[in-house]
């Protein structure tokens, strides 16, 4: 990218104050704002800053100081999203990739770096790619789905319901979709803490990720070699046997990206949405009192708290103009979903109600668009339903100003959800299939696949250990540079 200094705004007054390229100071070379840093603490001040100087398209900087462009207004980030012939999201069109700006050690290069996956891809092969994984997706059967979740969150909730405490995030957050995608995929028997562990370490980009990320890809390319040799009805089954033809290594990396989009993601909505119930008074008297729905809870925290804040990134094919700025064939663009979800032209007033309009930006749009959002909003409706119908008097252990955030450019989650409720005794949620009940699916998604046949589900057992088995070490003579890891663990070899 090349935006130029002087021309943007004139708001930078570079005679004043700390040196510009000083690291604390906030701004870098060209007096633009860094993503990264003491500023970048508070990510929302910090878009709100370079809303009011750049107006709906702001130039910042990325980690060492690489200039990128972040979009903020809503329409534009739409804009951006639904014009596959200016923007793409094929990186290696990247000029700091190709001027050597940006390096393959780049912190954020596990978020750019290109892959052979449907998320990267373009045209015909982007169709190709994403069509077996649609494919696959149709075969998903909504009742079914609803009833993994109802029976996944009765299993979690018996872990702690005894105690009267638990950590929402730990203990139920982070588990239930790892759960429920184990059963889609078609291997309920692999869900465990040691799965959950690993991709949390390795979205983290830890110390461990390679490792982590070795055992996740070993078990799902174990289950594309057996899935190869004896078709199933599953989510992989159908991966495998789509016309598009996907190669082993193909159906391996769609799995990950599956596994790993849906986790995290859900995860943190899940996350998210207790926290709104547990804290905003209005919502909780409102659920109580029937008038503000589950599924438009979630909507609401969609808007307020998108699970992811931004994608890294787009790339312009072309000279082109966004929100009135110059953007120059082979610069790189985040797609803003936390400042476009916020943008004062389609939200003068932020703290009112959305109402259920499902027009953010949480699932991006365009050729890319999410394709799994009604599993995730499934897992997030009918997960925080159930959990709130089993413990009714559920609340925060801590006030609300105690809980604690992690952030990073591309998420923002909570830490931990410690809650107290009257001790309730677990449920034999096996030897009693009635009992988890499944709350009816939105009006707009009634399951339009066929129904597989459910899978056994395995008896978990009860007090899962707190710490995982360690992930397997890396050989010797294995010793990269933590970038060229990260790179490595990304790229899945
Ligand atoms: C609350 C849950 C979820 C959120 C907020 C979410 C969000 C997103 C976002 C923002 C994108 C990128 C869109 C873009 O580049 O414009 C994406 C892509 C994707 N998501 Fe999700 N996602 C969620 C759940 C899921 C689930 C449950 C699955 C699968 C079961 C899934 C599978 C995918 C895939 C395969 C892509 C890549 C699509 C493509 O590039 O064509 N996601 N998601």
């Amino acid at each position: 990218m090349t935006p130029e200094p002087h021309s943007l705004t004139g708001t930078d007054d570079l005679t004043s104050g700390p040196p510009p390229s000083c690291p604390a100071h906030g701004t870098g070379p060209g007096g633009l704002r860094r993503l990264y840093g003491p500023e970048a603490q508070d990510l929302a001040a910090l878009y709100e800053k370079l809303r009011a100087e750049h107006g709906a398209v702001a130039p910042v900087l990325l980690h060492n100081d690489v200039p990128f462009w972040m979009v903020l207004g809503h329409g534009e980030n739409l804009h951006m999203v639904s014009n596959p012939s200016v923007y793409t999201r094929d990186s290696r069109i990247w000029t700091a990739l190709l001027d050597g700006t940006a390096g393959a050690d780049h912190p954020l290069m596990p978020h750019i770096a290109w892959q052979p996956i449907c998320s990267m891809a373009e045209g015909d092969e982007h169709q190709r790619l994403r069509a077996a994984v649609m494919g696959a997706m149709s075969t998903i059967n909504s009742r079914d789905l609803r009833r993994h979740i109802g029976h996944w969150t009765q299993e979690l909730v018996n872990q702690f319901s005894l105690r009267g405490t638990a950590d929402l995030v730990s203990q139920f957050a982070e588990h239930l979709p790892m759960a429920v995608l184990c059963e889609i995929l078609g291997m309920p028997e692999e869900y465990d803490d040691r799965l959950v562990q690993s991709a949390r370490d390795l979205l983290k980009g830890t110390e461990t990720a390679i490792a982590s990320n070795e055992y996740v890809m070993s078990v799902l390319m174990r289950l594309t070699v057996r899935r190869r040799a004896a078709l199933a009805e599953d989510f992989t089954s159908h991966l495998i046997n789509h016309p598009a033809g996907l190669t082993d290594e193909e159906v391996g990396q769609h799995l990950r990206l599956v596994l790993l989009a849906a986790y995290e993601a859900t995860a943190n909505l899940l996350a998210n949405v207790l926290r709104v119930v547990f804290t905003d008074p209005g919502f909780r008297a409102q659920l109580n009192g029937g008038q503000m729905t589950v599924p438009q809870a979630v909507e609401q925290s969609l808007w307020d708290e998108p699970p992811f804040s931004s994608v890294l990134g787009y790339f312009a094919k072309q000279d082109t103009e966004l929100g009135g700025q110059r953007i120059r064939k082979g610069d790189g663009l985040l797609l803003g979903i936390a400042p476009g979800n916020v943008d004062p032209q389609v939200r003068p007033d932020l703290k009112a109600n959305m109402k259920g309009n499902r027009s953010h930006l949480a699932f991006g749009g365009g050729p890319h668009e999410c394709p799994g959002q009604e599993i995730g909003r499934a897992i997030a409706d009918v997960g925080v339903d159930a959990l709130l119908k089993r413990l009714p008097d559920v609340q925060l252990a801590v006030p609300e100003d105690d809980l604690k955030w992690t952030a990073s450019i591309s998420s923002r989650h909570l830490v931990e959800l410690p809650v107290v409720f009257a001790p309730v005794s677990p449920q034999d949620v096996m030897d009693r299939p009635g009992v988890s009940e499944v709350p009816r699916p939105r009006p707009d998604w009634d399951g339009s696949g066929p129904s597989p046949e459910a899978a056994p589900v395995p008896r978990p057992t009860l007090d899962l250990p707190e710490a995982p088995a360690p992930a397997p070490a890396t050989g010797p003579g294995q010793r990269l540079g933590a970038w060229q890891r990260l790179v490595r663990w990304w790229r899945g070899y």
